[in-house]
This record gives structure tokens, sequence and C-alpha cells, in this order.
């Protein structure tokens, strides 16, 4: 499948100009062991006092779990995320001993979701992450203790046929730009107009 070329103002590993998050999936399985290898590359990534904080839950297509974390997920997500082969639910631990928080658990677990994404990629998978989570429902399904945050739910699987997504859907069906380097880099102090 061809798709439009994105571009670096300097050179990069490609890997971070090809991963981007399709919403089209094949009708293609992936194994448990698919699934915990990129479960393995978000467990080396790094986190403040290597404390580790994420926690992953997961369902595979056609097993009982993947019915019961997809109807977390809002409509719109609902509506493409059901072709995904496995769902996986991101959750931070936001304090290990009822006292101390953990301040860098969104953070830490940020890292891991990306170490997934391009151990995904290259796998030659697809991760696409989502924040359209009913956030009221959801813990109660996950059964999350409240010292336990949800940070995005993940669709993963196969890359699929972008003529199988709904109209609307398919002409999004494309690698994003960016925005240029230097409207988020700035050299010893922040310039940016009104934090944009
Ligand atoms: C934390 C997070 C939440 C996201 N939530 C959604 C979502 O609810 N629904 C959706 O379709 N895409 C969602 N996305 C995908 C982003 O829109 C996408 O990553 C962004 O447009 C950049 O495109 P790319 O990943 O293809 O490079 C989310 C991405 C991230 C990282």
């Amino acid at each position: 499948m061809s798709q439009p070329l994105r571009h670096s103002d300097y050179p990069i590993q490609p890997q971070f100009l090809e991963r981007w998050s399709p919403r089209a999936f094949a009708d293609q399985p992936i194994s448990e062991a698919e699934l915990l290898t990129l479960f393995e590359a978000a467990r080396w990534s790094p986190s403040a006092s290597n404390l580790q904080p994420w926690r992953f839950i997961y369902g595979l297509k056609g097993e009982p779990e993947f019915a019961a974390l997809l109807s977390l997920l809002v409509p719109f997500n609902e509506g493409w995320a059901k072709d995904a082969a496995a769902l996986v639910f991101l959750t931070s631990v936001t304090t290990f001993d009822g006292e101390r928080p953990v301040p860098t658990g969104s953070f830490d677990a940020g890292a891991a979701w990306m170490s997934l994404a391009l151990q995904a990629h290259a796998q030659g998978l697809v991760a696409h992450a989502m924040y359209g989570i009913d956030f009221e429902k959801a813990p109660l399904v996950l059964g999350l203790p409240d010292t336990m945050k949800i940070e995005a739910a993940i669709a993963i699987g196969h890359r699929g046929d972008p003529q199988s997504l709904p109209e609307p859907l398919r002409a999004r069906e494309i690698p994003s730009d960016r925005q240029p380097l230097d409207q988020m880099v700035f050299k010893g102090a922040f310039s940016g107009a009104f934090g944009a």
C-alpha cells in the first residue's frame, strides 16, 4: 500500500517517519507471543528511579476479553478499533505505598507506549493509541484500584485496506505531518508565541 513519504529536516532513523497510526486493520490475527514481544520492548523503557509504573491489560480478538475492552472505547474509536487484532489498555501506578506519589507515571508510561509502537512497526504491525475512552466505566471493568490511572488504549494489528473504512475515515487514512522544529525547540529560554 503506497503512502505519501514523510520528510525530516535532519537525518533520523527511518522508523520515526515510517511509524504512524492507521485505523484500517486486516482480518489477520496476531499471536499471544507477538503481542508479548511488544510488551517486552515496552518493559525496557526508561522510568524515573526505574520504578516501571506502566501496567498493560490486553485482549486478543475472538477471545472474551476483547469484547469487554472494546466496550470501554468511545463510539468513534469502537467503530474502527473493533477490527484490530488486539486491544491494550495502558495504565500507570500513581503510588506504590499509598503515600508517596509517582509523579512521572504518565511520562514513563508514554515512553513505554512509544517503545511498544516502534517494536510493533519493526514486526510489521501497527499500533494506534486512543484517549477516547469511557473513563467512568473503564476502571470498573479493568478492575483497577484507586492507585492506578488509565493512560491510553491501544489498537494493534496488521494494517488493512483503507477501503474497509467508512468515507470520513478513509480520507484521513494517511500519515500526518508535523510542525517545523523551530516551533518546538528553543535555545536557552522559551520564545514561542503564547505557548503555541
Ligand atoms: C495519547 C494519544 C491519544 C490518542 N487518542 C486517539 C483517539 O482517541 N482516537 C484516534 O482515532 N486517534 C487517537 N490518537 C492518534 C493521534 O491522533 C495520532 O497519533 C496523531 O494524529 C499523530 O499521527 P501518527 O500517529 O499517525 O503519526 C491518539 C494518540 C495518542 C498518542
